[in-house]
């Protein structure tokens, strides 16, 4: 690489991140940190050749319509890919990558902790210890549900799911799962495979959703799915909001079907679901599944990654298609 291409960093990225692209690229970089206009994504579409992007920047067939054919990669820093209409990019000839991996470990605790933190009140807990409201004990205060000899059902065990369930393994949980396509034997590590959601549901005291948003996982979770669970079971997202029909997940909190959920990820963010906020049986994050040190340093280092190699001609190793 001669002469450096120049890349756009949509956001504040780790120092690490931002000094190691300094060496490859020429780096435009805004003084704040706001999730980005479409209006600035075109407009700096004509000022580089790559972008490092989030999921805070919005790729709509109607943004990509109006890109300058300066761009010719958008790197995001995300596994995710879902606000970025792909087929769109890639007619309009700029490749998209994402950064797989490097964040399986870090999003596959936070399911951990909501997982966790639902079956054993830690909402209702926190309130009662943070608001001096804890004036008694007994053998029935505060009892939730044991995680350890529970079965956890995975959709979607890709790298996330296989993390989870190695994870969950050590809590002594039985693992089922549905994936489009059965693992290998070796990936397994003796998970119970169901061919659909549909059958996978009934065995899930607790269930844990790794797929991403597409198309067809869109209220992937609905009143019908919700009611083929086990009476007081958990659900944990920390995949997609999108993938979860928010009403139908409090119609199932309020009958008991689900007697809590942890979740990462909602329809609208940010800012969430005021009314699911009401409910202290649901344990929520504001989207950190991968917001660690360590995993942000590596999603960076794994977008300049698909960068470097772009620009020398290579095909980048996390192309989207
Ligand atoms: C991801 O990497 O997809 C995370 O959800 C952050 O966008």
């Amino acid at each position: 690489m001669s002469i450096k291409p120049t890349l756009w960093i949509s956001r504040k990225l780790p120092t690490a991140v931002v000094e190691r692209a300094a060496k490859s690229f020429e780096v435009l970089q805004f003084e704040d940190d706001v999730p980005r206009s479409s209006e600035t994504v075109i407009e700096m579409s004509g000022k580089a050749e790559g972008f490092l992007a989030c999921n805070s920047e919005k790729f709509t067939a109607d943004v990509v319509l109006q890109l300058d054919p300066r761009l010719k990669i958008i790197a995001n820093y995300s596994v995710g890919y879902d606000h970025c209409d792909v087929p769109a990019l890639t007619a309009h000839g700029i490749t998209v990558t994402n950064t797989p991996e490097v964040l399986s470990e870090a999003t596959a605790e936070t399911a951990m902790l909501l997982l966790l933190g639902a079956a054993r009140r830690a909402v209702e807990g926190d309130k009662l210890v943070r608001t001096g409201q804890w004036d008694s004990w007994s053998p029935s205060f505060m009892v939730g549900k044991q995680v350890s000899g529970a079965r956890l059902g995975i959709v979607g065990m890709g790298r996330i799911g296989q993390v989870m369930a190695r994870m969950a393994r050590g809590f002594g949980m039985e693992i089922h799962y549905y994936n489009r396509s059965r693992l290998s034997p070796e990936k397994e590590q003796g998970a119970i495979y169901h061919s659909s959601v549909e059958d996978l549901l009934p065995t899930a005291d607790f269930l844990s959703l790794h797929c991403p948003a597409t198309a067809e996982t869109t209220n992937l979770m609905s009143s019908e799915r919700f009611a083929l669970m086990p009476d007081g079971s958990v659900l944990v997202n920390t995949a997609r909001g999108a993938v979860v029909d928010e009403q139908a997940l409090m119609t199932a909190l309020d009958s008991g079907k689900l007697a809590a959920a942890g979740l990462d990820v909602f329809q609208v963010e940010p800012g969430g679901n005021s009314k699911l906020a009401a409910y202290d049986n649901v344990f929520m994050l504001p989207h950190i599944g991968s917001a660690t040190f360590e995993t942000r340093n590596a999603m960076g280092f794994r977008a300049l990654d698909n960068l470097e190699a772009f620009f020398s001609g290579k095909e980048p190793g996390d192309k989207v298609t």
